[in-house]
């Protein structure tokens, strides 16, 4: 019998992956590169197919675009049911990307930013592992990668503020909390803490405060979307095993501790 590594058998849900120069097509891709199936899913419908459309030109394994809100509860399960519904090898990871920034001040931020801001960034990492961590239970392999910030370790300085810095440090909270309950089926859940990335997050931003954020870090650049995909597959490979609780800085040197 041939033995296959657990990528060449599983599906990996990648959120946030509808944005064609963000860390979640990086992602998704990566996870392809490597043998993984891929749901690929986010908010913006036509993007999602495009970046499912990409992968699938690109690489000769099963993929499926779903759009969908990770805020809302009820389209988390509808992509749960869509994805059971297919003929794709069991989930065994999820990679929680999908997210948005808050530059609103704390002075200025209104109830419903806040919301938002905690609905996508935090409660969307947890409605969407929750979804998908009872078939990793039942399969026997699992690994979820939940996105937090720098902002959430040192209070904002990049773009983001309060608002954001405020869920990202939730989302350490959640992956250390899922990370003691999943342990004893062998899940695996951590955190990854990116700096400065080179996406088109931070809407409005001017050319001089881009290039003012990547003289601000110690190494000189923004990170490459590609660096983070690369941590999160790792994270979600068997030689990981053993790594489960914890925030992984990806920052350049900005945030030392
Ligand atoms: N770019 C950075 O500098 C940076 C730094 C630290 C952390 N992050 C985090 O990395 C993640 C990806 O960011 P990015 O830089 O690739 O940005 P991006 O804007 O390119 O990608 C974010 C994606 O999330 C999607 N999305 C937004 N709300 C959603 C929802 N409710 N449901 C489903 N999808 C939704 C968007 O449509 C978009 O495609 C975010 O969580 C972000 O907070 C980014």
């Amino acid at each position: 019998m041939q033995v296959q590594s657990p990528a060449r058998q599983r599906t990996a849900v990648v959120t946030g992956a509808g944005s064609p120069r963000g860390i979640g097509l990086a992602t998704a891709r990566r996870f392809a590169q490597e043998g993984w199936a891929v749901v690929v899913t986010d908010l913006n419908a036509e993007g999602v197919a495009a970046s499912a459309q990409t992968l699938t030109d690109e690489f000769d394994v099963p993929v499926l675009g779903v759009a969908s809100d990770v805020a809302d509860p009820a389209s988390v399960a509808a992509l749960a049911e869509q994805v059971a519904a297919s003929d794709l090898p069991p989930v065994g990871a999820v990679a929680n990307i999908a997210g948005i920034p808050s530059p609103s001040s704390f002075l200025e931020m209104g109830i419903e930013e806040w919301n938002r801001v905690i609905a996508v960034n935090l409660t969307g990492d947890f409605l969407v592992a929750q979804a998908f961590v009872p078939q990793m239970i039942e399969n026997g392999y699992g690994r979820v990668v939940n996105m937090s910030s720098v902002t959430a370790q040192h209070g904002g300085g990049v773009f983001s503020k309060t608002g954001y810095a405020a869920a990202k440090a939730g989302v350490i909270g959640l992956t250390k909390g899922m990370a003691r309950e999943l342990a004893q089926y062998g899940i695996t859940v951590n955190a990854v803490a990116p700096g400065v990335v080179d996406t088109d997050i931070r809407v409005g931003s001017s050319d001089e405060n881009e290039k003012a954020l990547s003289a601000a870090v110690p190494l000189g650049r923004q990170c490459r979307p590609e660096e983070i995909a690369a941590l999160y597959v790792w994270l979600c490979s068997a030689d990981a095993g053993y790594i489960t609780g914890t925030t992984q800085s990806i920052n350049g040197g900005t945030y030392v501790y």
